[in-house]
């Protein structure tokens, strides 16, 4: 094989697994609107559809918040910014796993495993009938 044609199918297979992720990605998390409300976001219940979370933007970081919806009705929210160096954490099954350097939290956002050494932020949540209401900090 020739120079030219290896470089080719090297960059064939970068872009098809970068492409790959990215599909990934998209169709693993879902993404819903927050109305941001002076300190604030709202959200609405029936944005969950059957799911038992999902994820919305955070004004203050870069990662999202991940909000979820619990068997006994309750909601929770965490940011999904790591405590080590702010990569975004990935919701993985029952736990969160940060891609940069492996610290892993459990799904209350409790450390499990390093180099991380502190919990995920975790939201104030409350809510009425309709409507999920996250706290930001001040
Ligand atoms: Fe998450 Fe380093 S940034 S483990």
């Amino acid at each position: 094989m020739d120079r030219e044609k290896f470089i080719k199918l090297v960059s064939a297979g970068t872009l098809s697994s970068s492409a790959m992720m990215a599909v990934t990605a998209c169709a693993t998390y879902r993404y819903v609107e927050a109305r941001h409300i002076g300190k604030q976001l709202e959200v609405s219940k029936s944005s969950f559809g059957e799911d038992t979370f999902v994820l919305t933007r955070n004004p203050g970081s870069n990662a999202p918040i991940y909000l979820g919806k619990h068997t006994d009705g309750t909601y929770s929210a965490l940011s999904l910014e790591c405590t080590h160096r702010q990569c975004t954490v990935n919701p993985t099954g029952k736990t969160f796993t940060c891609p940069c350097h492996g610290s892993r939290y459990d799904q209350e956002g409790r450390i499990l495993e390093g180099p991380a050494r502190r919990d995920l932020f975790s939201f104030s949540v409350t809510t009425d009938a309709d409507t999920i209401y996250i706290q930001l900090p001040t």
